[in-house]
C-alpha cells in the first residue's frame, strides 16, 4: 500500500470519531500545517522519479482534496450543532416584564452653572476653568493676601503639604490670576468651579461652588460693575425689578470691595426675590487692585476693571427653594429625582432660563 494511501486511511479513520471542532482543527493542522504530513508530502515531490511523479502528484492532490472537504464538512456540522444547542439553552422568556426605563437627571448646581454662563455669555464674557489643586502663590500671594492673613489659617484652608505650597483653592479667584498671567488685556471672563474650606454647618459645606467674573479693559469703573451685576440678577431670577444692596467689605484684592445683598421676602411660604425689606448676601465683589494686576504684569494706569465671586449653591437655593445646602452633596437619588432637571432641556436665554 502506497505511503499515500496509508495517509488517507489513517486520517478517515481519525475523522471518523466523534470529535470537537477543537480536535478537528488538530487533524486540520496535523495534516495541512507547515510541518503536516500532506504538506511534507507535496515538499518530496522534487524528488519522485520523474516517471512516477505525475501519478504521485494526482493521488496526493484528490487524497488532499478529499480529507480537506470531509474536514470542512465536518467543522459545518459542528459548528452548526452548537449553533442549535445554543438556541435551544438561550431561549427568549418573552412573559418576562421589561427593565424600568431610568432617566438620569442634571444637578441643581450644574444647572445653575449652565444658566449663569448663558447670562453672561449675552453680555460678552467667555468661560475659563482652573483646577480644584492651586498653588499657595494662585491663590493667595499673587491675590495681594499677606502672609498674617486669616484666610491663610489652617483653620479655613486645606493644605496637601506640609510646607503649605499645595491646596484646595479656597476660591475661584486664582483663575484671574491664571488668565491674566496666560493672555493680553482686555480681559472679561467667568470661571465657575468648585471651592474648598473647612466650614461645615445647614448653609456651608467643606465644597461648595463659585462663579468668578473678570472684567478688565481701559476706563472701566465701578459703574459697570453695578451695571452688570444688577443685569445678571435680573436676568437670573427673571424679574423685572430688584433690589440691590453694596456694603462696604474687604478683599485683599479688591479696593474698594463691596459685598451684594438682594432683597426679598417671604410670601404664602415662599420666597420673593426683589421685593420686601429683608436682606440676604450672594456675592463679594470690588475693583481689582492695583498690586493684583502689577504681580500678573498688567500695568495699572493703563488697565482696570472689576472682579467678584458669586455663590453658586446659595443661587440655586434661591431660585429652586431648597433649605439645606448639605442635601446638595449627600448623592441622593430620591433628592436628585425631585429637584434635578431634564438633561435634554438645556438652559439658553433663547429658550428660557428656569423650569
Ligand atoms: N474671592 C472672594 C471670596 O471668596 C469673592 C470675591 C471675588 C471678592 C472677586 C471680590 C472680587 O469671598
Amino acid at each position: 500500500m502506497s505511503d499515500i494511501k496509508k495517509i488517507k486511511d489513517e486520517f478517515l479513520l481519525k475523522l471518523k470519531e466523534n470529535l470537537d471542532s477543537n480536535q478537528v482543527n488538530q487533524i486540520k493542522t496535523d495534516l495541512f500545517g507547515k510541518n503536516g504530513v500532506i504538506s511534507s508530502k507535496f515538499k518530496q515531490l522534487g524528488k519522485v522519479a520523474e516517471q512516477e511523479r505525475k501519478k504521485f502528484a494526482s493521488d496526493l492532490n484528490s487524497v488532499k482534496d478529499e480529507l480537506q472537504n470531509l474536514i470542512t464538512s465536518k467543522i459545518n456540522d459542528i459548528e452548526t450543532k452548537e449553533i442549535n444547542q445554543k438556541l435551544e439553552k438561550e431561549k427568549i422568556d418573552i412573559t418576562l416584564p421589561e427593565r424600568p426605563f431610568v432617566q438620569g437627571k442634571i444637578h441643581p448646581v450644574s444647572q445653575v452653572i449652565d444658566e449663569i454662563s448663558s447670562i453672561f455669555s449675552e453680555i460678552g464674557f467667555s468661560v475659563k476653568e482652573g483646577p480644584d489643586i492651586e498653588n499657595e502663590y494662585n491663590n493667595f500671594t499673587a491675590l495681594n493676601t499677606p502672609d498674617n492673613h486669616p484666610a491663610r489659617d489652617m483653620h479655613d484652608t486645606f493644605y496637601l503639604d506640609e510646607k503649605k505650597e499645595l491646596l484646595l483653592r479656597t476660591h475661584t479667584s486664582p483663575v484671574q490670576i491664571r488668565t491674566m498671567l496666560n493672555d493680553k488685556p482686555p480681559f472679561k471672563i467667568i470661571a465657575p468651579g468648585r471651592t474648598y474650606r473647612s466650614d461645615s454647618d445647614q448653609t456651608h459645606t467643606p465644597m461648595f461652588h463659585q462663579v468668578e467674573g473678570l472684567h478688565i479693559d481701559k476706563d472701566i469703573n465701578m459703574g459697570h460693575l453695578k451695571g452688570c451685576l444688577n443685569y445678571f440678577i435680573k436676568e437670573f431670577f427673571e424679574v423685572d425689578k430688584i433690589k440691590m444692596r453694596f456694603r462696604p467689605s474687604h478683599f485683599p484684592f479688591t479696593e474698594p470691595s463691596a459685598e451684594v445683598d438682594i432683597g426679598y421676602e417671604i410670601k404664602d411660604g415662599k420666597i420673593v426675590i426683589g421685593e420686601g425689606d429683608k436682606w440676604l448676601e450672594i456675592l463679594g465683589c470690588g475693583m481689582v487692585h492695583p498690586n493684583v494686576l502689577k504681580n500678573v504684569k498688567v500695568n495699572p494706569d493703563k488697565f482696570q476693571g472689576y472682579a467678584f465671586g458669586i455663590g453658586i449653591d446659595r443661587l440655586a437655593m434661591l431660585k429652586y427653594g431648597i433649605n439645606d445646602l448639605r442635601a446638595f452633596f449627600d448623592c441622593d437619588y430620591r433628592w436628585l429625582n425631585h429637584f434635578g432637571f431634564d438633561p435634554i432641556d438645556v438652559p439658553t436665554n433663547y429658550r428660557g432660563l428656569s423650569r
